[in-house]
């Protein structure tokens, strides 16, 4: 493994991703960039740019398919990007621009402020955690939900009616041109699991909680991961689910899992990935699935479905092929 000094951050040569990813699939990057600040992260991009090398963002590789081989280019990770702090009143008006917690100036009481600021790289279970032992209700339906801040707001992630971008105040993104830009909640419109932010990439956000009694989010936090664990297989390798729930019109009111359930999809095989039996639409890594297999297994779903019912699913998680 070659270790390169010419990057603004840490990176590595022909780095293996499989292992960053929950489904364990996938070759190397050409590059990989680690950088630890939005600072970093913002030169890194433009790095990438400057030596016109095409650039993919690996957040926290809960929802996303590396293929195999190498992919050429450069990946940026937000994995060091892990930071979740209140808002400091030294700060002054713009939370964003507080480097790291001191944890000294935020008022004593977390009511009189129900905001956190987090980067991009912060998990989704530590933000879960941070905001219930602070008495903030607004992610209790995120229970469970594995990823980062930076992926859970570009793909709008949510479940049971909830979506991230209900709790987002402000969305803090670099642009193609290298520059920060502040997008407000109320000047966004993001949809079912796509934030539409194309090539802007998520460095940090600023995100609002209604104070509540912290038994009562605790409580809401048990029963929600009860119920994912109940039905999904959260101890299994996987990308969560693999389609997007359809146009509930055209599917005559079934989830994706139901289709490919009622379809016959469960247990379908391509060498080591498998249609879970407990889930209809997760698809699990029993143990030395090759992107290729996954791939595989995606159409041959896609065609059942299509078959048996004349619903196209649509993939909910981002195919990365190397020729892209
Ligand atoms: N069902 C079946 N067979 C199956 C799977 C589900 O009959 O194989 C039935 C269930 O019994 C239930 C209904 O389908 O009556 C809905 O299932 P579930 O509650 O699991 O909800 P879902 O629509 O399949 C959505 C999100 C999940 C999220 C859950 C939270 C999408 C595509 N999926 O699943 O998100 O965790 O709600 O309840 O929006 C993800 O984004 O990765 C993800 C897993």
């Amino acid at each position: 493994m070659n270790c390169s000094t010419s990057w603004p951050c840490a990176s590595v040569a022909e780095a293996p991703l499989a292992g960053r990813t929950t489904i364990r699939v996938g070759g190397r990057a050409e590059w990989l960039l680690e950088p630890a600040t939005p600072d970093e992260l913002r030169a890194a991009l433009v790095a990438a740019r400057e030596r016109e090398l095409p650039v993919r963002i690996l957040g926290g590789g809960a929802n996303v398919v590396i293929d195999d081989g190498v992919l050429p280019g450069v990946v940026v990770t937000t994995d060091r990007m892990r930071r979740v702090f209140r808002p400091s009143q030294l700060a002054g008006p713009d939370p964003l621009d507080a480097d790291v917690p001191t944890g000294r100036s935020a008022p004593e009481d977390p009511a009189a402020d129900p905001r956190l600021v987090c980067w991009a790289g912060t998990t989704l279970p530590a933000l879960c955690r941070a905001a219930r032992d602070l008495g903030y209700s607004g992610l209790e339906k995120m229970a469970g939900v594995p990823g980062q801040v930076g992926g859970g707001i570009a793909m709008n992630a949510g479940g049971r009616g909830w979506q991230m971008w209900d709790v987002v105040e402000v969305v803090r993104v670099v642009d193609t041109g290298g520059a920060y830009r502040d997008i407000a909640r109320a000047d966004w419109s993001p949809s079912y699991r796509d934030a539409h932010l194309g090539d802007l990439v998520v460095a940090g956000a600023v995100l609002r909680f209604t104070p509540a009694p912290k038994r009562e989010v605790q409580e809401a936090v048990r029963d929600y991961l009860r119920a994912k664990n109940a039905v999904q297989p959260v101890s299994e390798w996987s990308a969560g689910c693999v389609f997007k729930n359809p146009d509930p019109e055209a599917s005559g009111g079934r989830t994706a899992g139901q289709l490919v359930d009622e379809a016959g999809g469960k247990g379908r095989r391509r060498g080591d990935a498998v249609i879970s039996e407990r889930h209809g639409n997760f698809l699990v890594n029993t143990g030395a699935a090759t992107a290729a297999d996954v791939f595989g297994l995606i159409a041959d779903v896609q065609a059942l479905v299509a078959d048996r019912f004349g619903v196209a699913l649509e993939p909910e998680v981002k195919l990365w092929r190397r020729d892209d």
